[in-house]
């Protein structure tokens, strides 16, 4: 293999897995900005707020029966809030397979001292979804964002559940059919799937969670930016667009856009197509590489958008030279592995990446590994 610096290079060479790339024909002249220093509880505030929150349900096709609202500290936050309002009544079962499943399992544990029944796998793996006690809450990423493994579907979580399901779906939504009848408790924020800016938080609660938060007030504290009740009731206002604490309406005026945008590609089947195309691709430039492989070996529950990749005989150094290489070129930005994942490559295919460019990776990626081989 020749190390041939290639031709042609990615019209839009951003694979970072979040922030994740702007949705394509995206400028900032675009967005609208009436909104922009006044009030976020004046008219146009709240009118705003509120349509971002009904692009959201009507894109994500979200029941009825689930609020969904915009809190503080990104998806980070919403997950915090909904573990530090509602866990404590009954056992708790925590699922981690990657870094961000063991963030939330570290909370529960030292934060909330919880002690956990804890399910584990290693990095590219799932663990035994069959051996959930759903007497129990259950914590799970549905899309591990570092390891590149997801749940395949909703058939492990049972209808009659006692416990309530608390899905991190930040790197899940708007890729995947979420099957919100057996969601609880799901998290996201804007910047992965749909190219948002990172800022605010997504929560989206089903009538059960609604319940426990009505019925059941944690021992510890709460701050301010956690808090979901006033006078025992739900506050319903942060699910209209009334939101705790001041938002940054540039961030939910570029959620707005980004949300028309999938609108306009066809909505969630749009994007679903989308991000299966992306990874099709790349998939296809894995296959006809024998130096290329799959970190997630299990192809029902491997990622369609954090793709983790290994790369033969790499070590945490080699990454850094290879995705320091393509960054040099403006080839590829940001597709070194997480930092506490085995060493490797992750290119994100969500719907705002073009296949194309997914196409034209392939040879940069053969570039890269033959000139640092060299
Ligand atoms: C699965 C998962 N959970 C949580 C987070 C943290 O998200 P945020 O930075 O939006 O709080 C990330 C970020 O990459 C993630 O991928």
């Amino acid at each position: 293999m020749t190390a041939q610096i290639p031709a042609r290079k990615p019209a839009r060479p951003f694979f970072s897995s979040g922030p994740c790339a702007k949705p394509p024909g995206y400028s900032l002249d675009k967005l609208a900005t009436e909104s922009l220093g006044r009030s976020h509880r004046a008219k146009i505030g709240k009118s705003r707020l509120a349509y971002c929150i009904d692009l959201m349900r009507e894109l994500l096709q979200l029941p009825d029966t689930h609020r969904i609202g915009i809190v503080p500290g990104s998806d980070t936050g919403a997950f915090e809030m909904a573990m530090w309002t509602m866990l404590g009544v009954r056992p708790v079962t925590a699922l981690a397979w990657e870094s961000f499943g063991e963030g939330w399992v570290t909370d529960a544990v030292k934060q909330l001292r919880l002690e956990p029944t804890v399910l584990r796998a290693d990095y590219g793996e799932l663990p035994d979804l069959s051996a959930v006690d759903w007497s129990n809450d259950v914590l799970f990423t549905w899309n591990g964002t570092t390891s590149g493994v997801r749940v395949p579907n909703g058939d492990w979580i049972p209808a009659d559940r006692e416990g309530l399901s608390f899905a991190d779906a930040t790197s899940a939504v708007f890729a995947y059919d979420i099957p919100w009848d057996k969601i609880d408790v799901a998290t996201f924020s804007w910047q992965k799937a749909l190219g948002g800016e990172g800022a605010h938080g997504v929560l989206i609660l089903g009538p059960r969670a609604v319940e426990r938060l009505e019925s059941y007030t944690p021992a510890w504290p709460l701050p301010k930016v956690f808090r979901l009740i006033s006078k025992g009731k739900l506050a319903e206002g942060v699910f209209k667009g009334e939101t705790i604490n001041t938002p940054s309406m540039l961030a939910v005026e570029d959620a707005i856009f980004t949300l028309e945008w999938a609108k306009s590609i066809g909505g969630l089947e749009g994007m679903i197509a989308r991000s299966k195309a992306n990874a099709k691709a790349l998939n296809a430039i894995v296959e006809s590489r024998d130096w290329l492989g799959h970190l997630a070996q299990d192809y029902a529950s491997r990622s369609g958008t954090s793709v983790c990749l290994t790369v033969e005989g790499a070590d945490a150094d080699f990454i850094k030279k290879f995705a320091g290489l393509l960054e040099a070129e403006g080839a590829a930005y940001d597709i070194a592995g997480y930092r506490d994942a085995p060493p490797g490559l992750r290119i994100w295919c969500g719907a705002t990446v073009d296949a194309a460019d997914i196409e034209a990776l392939g040879p940069w990626l053969d570039w890269a590994y033959h000139t640092l081989k060299k």
